[in-house]
């Protein structure tokens, strides 16, 4: 079991025998995150394969996308696969994720892209900011320093994917002469969206597998799912996710400071919920 998580982790180069399971493995929180972002990071191929086609005949983001993107966020799901399996290995990861897999491909994010590239790549900065935003949480709130470590580095890998995204955003937001107006509902839309569909599924279904006795009880999934934001809501880093989200409405220094304030607030919102 653990020569075989140390392998599969080896896409990251974390080194899982440093864990002490014994000082972890009694920290449920902490597996319902890994293993909730396992589930919703392995699961990435669902909707990586549409961008890529979206894409199609752009060699530079079509080729960074197949190349690098896709395979560091399925890299994210092994990583942390290989956590959970090594820390918790009576867990059946393979069963959950299926049933996971079931019901997450029958709505997931399938959803329409675009409406022009230059707009789909601005909601890719939202997303990505999430995720960036998330992992940094994670890695600020644990204790243990190996997820520490390894939320470290998802983090900043998500970061540089936020940052391949503006690029390819600036460049067809010339092209397409696209306003600021239409950025900002974008940006706002997607970042009504970021929140919990996807969180929420891979709750239930850890949760089934993990205590088959609770599948079908709502206040223990509430509970557990109200405990993860309440983890990442302390420890997130809100001007660091706002300047992020804001950066693709380029706007001039003095705007964004008068903005600053009722943009805070919606983010709040929308974290808080
Ligand atoms: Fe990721
Ligand atoms: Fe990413």
């Amino acid at each position: 079991m653990h020569s075989s998580a140390a392998a599969e982790s080896a896409a990251m180069d974390i080194d899982l025998s440093r864990i002490v399971p014994e000082h972890v493995r009694a920290d449920e929180n902490l597996f319902n995150l890994a293993a909730c972002a396992s589930f919703i990071e392995s699961g990435s191929d669902l909707y990586t394969q549409n961008l890529v086609a979206y894409f199609e005949g752009d060699e530079e983001v079509e080729g960074w996308l197949r190349n690098q993107w896709e395979q560091e966020e399925l890299n994210h799901g092994k990583t942390l696969r290989a956590y959970v399996r090594h820390v918790w290995p009576e867990f059946d990861w393979d069963t959950a994720f299926g049933t996971f897999l079931e019901e997450y491909a029958g709505y997931c994010k399938v959803e329409l892209l675009g409406p022009t590239r230059a707009l789909e790549l601005a909601a890719r900065c939202v997303v990505e900011t999430g995720t960036a935003t998330y992992y940094r949480a994670l890695s600020r709130s644990a204790s243990e320093p190996v997820f520490r470590e390894l939320t470290r580095r998802i983090a900043d890998q998500e970061v540089s994917h936020y940052k391949h995204f503006y690029r390819f955003f600036r460049r067809y937001r010339e092209q397409e002469r696209v306003g600021r107006l239409r950025v900002l509902d974008i940006l706002v839309r997607r970042t009504l969206e970021l929140k919990s569909e996807d969180a929420d599924c891979a709750i239930r279904h850890v949760i089934a597998t993990r205590h088959p006795d609770r599948a079908a009880d709502a206040e223990h999934i509430r509970a557990a799912s109200a405990q993860m934001s309440r983890t990442v809501r302390t420890h997130l880093s809100a001007g660091t996710t706002l300047k992020m989200l804001m950066r693709p409405l380029e706007l001039p220094a003095r705007v964004q400071a008068w903005i600053q304030v009722p943009v805070t607030q919606f983010m709040q919102h929308v974290f808080l919920r």
